[in-house]
């Protein structure tokens, strides 16, 4: 199992698009098991971006991040960072396909809507960026007998 940083970006805070992004990740079969409410710092910003450092849109894109709470969670399934930029879409909302997040619910470049990480190493990075030990839940989902194969002793 494979556990993903999420951040639901500030205008998806302020659009009111929460719910209906949760919703898609839990209709799909991903796993909550972590979540915090909170507005991120320049410091947390800065180091959860720092790869995108010296590109031009990086001022900006941390004052957005910034700008206004986000709600942060850790979605945990089977190839979970893997579906989970597949379901987000790509980067700028004009460009993304129907269907995914960012496809469906924005048309801007930089107000995107949605992070996700891209590799089990960032995910792993990210994960320690944004939750405190204990803060990530190991807990089980009698419903996950019939979201996966378990017939083989691991899940498929
Ligand atoms: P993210 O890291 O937020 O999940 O997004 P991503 O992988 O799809 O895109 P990335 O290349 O990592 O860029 C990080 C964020 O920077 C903003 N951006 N703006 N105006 C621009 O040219 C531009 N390019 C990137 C977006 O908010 C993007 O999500
Ligand atoms: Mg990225």
């Amino acid at each position: 199992m494979e556990t993903t940083l999420i951040i639901l970006k500030p205008d998806a805070v302020q659009r009111g698009l929460m719910g209906r992004i949760i919703s898609r990740f839990e209709d799909k079969g991903l796993q909550v098991v972590g979540g915090k409410f909170m507005k991120i710092s320049d410091e947390l910003a800065a180091t959860h971006y720092a790869d995108h450092k010296e590109r031009p849109f990086y001022p900006g894109l941390v004052g957005f991040m910034t700008s206004s709470p986000v709600l942060v969670l850790a979605l945990r399934g089977n190839g979970a960072i893997a579906i989970c930029r597949s379901m987000m879409g790509a980067t700028f909302g004009f460009k993304a396909d129907p269907g995914t997040i960012r496809g469906d619910f924005g048309v801007s470049s930089s107000f995107n809507l949605i992070h996700g990480s891209d590799s089990p190493e960032a995910a792993s990075r990210e994960l320690g960026l944004f939750f405190n030990d204990g803060e990530v839940l190991d807990w089980s989902r009698p419903g996950d007998a019939w979201v996966y194969d378990m017939s083989s002793g691991t899940p498929e």
